[in-house]
């Protein structure tokens, strides 16, 4: 890639258009690899050889990558991790993120473990809404998915403090695996009956270190919706705002809804509206492979950045690769953590 490539200069309300047509104007900004848990479809046990301090983008970088990429069409923000509230003040972000102009919507996904005391803050900021990760509502089951006592607790906490405060839409994501929580599947569709709650359930992505949970206690999500629609008839609906992958459906008069994310069963790819921006720089233009452009050191360098995000928007592929019990449509990633899911 050439750095003395012409600069390209789009205009402040220009358009981000991949090669496949894509028109891409969202970006997944993951803002640490650290977690404060270890849930065991995505991270190992022992944690991962974390980056340096000196590796991370600050607040600043981060805001300028996004004060560029929002003049080429970028409007719409979700800050991810590993675990987002894991770094210090991530309010403060999103104070800097929510004045770019351009910007029209940022959105949390987090593990809800810490987000009580900050939701307010949070919300005063600019973050509208909340994805919240929950594989089990049960105690014990919850606290072995995430290796940490005391999770659903905390979680519960969160949640709760997520509704006080008024974020809008609140969806849950809940990984599916046969043996651990397959039998909870109509136990979470029913907490979409009573409350605005959205609650996604998502197929086990293989990554270097799940390869064997992936592959044994992989549930599809059809399976897992064959179960939900023994409790009542599922209707197909538009779903909450968010233009994500999910594939909603809802109980009669509900008032939240039940989504489906299959990467593994049924290909998304085609819908695909996105890029990812890694903790250390790497403009991501897919989950999994091994393509990314580094912008951090342009950045400190004080090159230019738009034709190394034209070219990453060149270069996205059409679809990923993934295959149950391989590694090598991950591209090696060894956790979804360090891509930020
Ligand atoms: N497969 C599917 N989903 C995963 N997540 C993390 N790792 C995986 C995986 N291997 C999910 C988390 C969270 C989101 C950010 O990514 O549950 O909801
Ligand atoms: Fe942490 Fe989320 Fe990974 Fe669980 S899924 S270990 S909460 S980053």
């Amino acid at each position: 890639m050439s750095y003395a490539m012409p600069r390209v200069r789009p205009s402040s309300n220009g358009t981000m258009v991949d090669g496949f047509g894509r028109r891409i104007e969202y970006l997944r900004i993951s803002v640490t690899d650290k977690c404060n848990l270890r849930c065991v479809y995505c991270m190992p046990e022992d944690g991962l050889p974390w980056l340096r301090r000196s590796e991370i983008l600050t607040y600043e970088e981060i805001a300028e990558i996004v004060r560029v990429m929002a003049d080429m069409g970028l409007r719409r923000l979700r800050l991810t991790g590993g675990e987002p509230l894991a770094r210090k003040d991530l309010p403060r972000l999103v104070d800097l993120l929510a004045a770019v102009p351009g910007i029209e919507d940022i959105a949390l996904s987090t593990n809800a473990v810490l987000l009580a005391p900050v939701a307010k803050r949070l919300r005063d900021a600019g973050v509208s809404r909340v994805n919240i990760s929950l594989d089990s509502l049960c105690a014990d089951r919850a606290d072995a998915i995430a290796r940490r006592p005391g999770t659903l607790a905390r979680v519960m906490e969160g949640l709760d403090a997520a509704h006080a405060v008024g974020f809008d839409p609140i969806k849950i994501n809940v990984v599916l695996m046969r043996g651990h929580n397959d039998d909870e599947v109509p136990d979470f569709a029913e907490l979409s009956r009573d409350r605005p709650l959205h609650v996604r359930f998502i197929e086990v992505m293989p990554t270097e270190s799940n390869l064997e949970l992936s592959a044994t206690n992989f549930l599809s999500c059809d399976e897992a919706l064959s179960r939900v629609a023994v409790v009542d008839a599922l209707e197909p609906v538009p779903g909450p705002a968010g233009n994500g992958p999910a594939t909603y459906f809802s109980f009669p008069g509900a008032q939240g809804t039940i989504g489906v994310i299959t990467p593994m069963s049924h290909n998304f790819c085609s819908r695909c509206n996105r890029m990812r921006l890694t903790a250390d720089g790497q403009l991501r233009p897919c989950l999994f492979g091994t393509i990314q452009t580094p912008l951090r050191d342009a950045l400190r360098h004080g090159e230019a950045l738009e034709p190394l995000i034209n070219e990453t928007l060149r270069i996205k592929p059409e679809k990923h690769l993934l295959v149950q019990g391989s590694a090598e449509g991950s591209g090696g990633l060894i956790a979804l953590s360090q891509t930020g899911g």
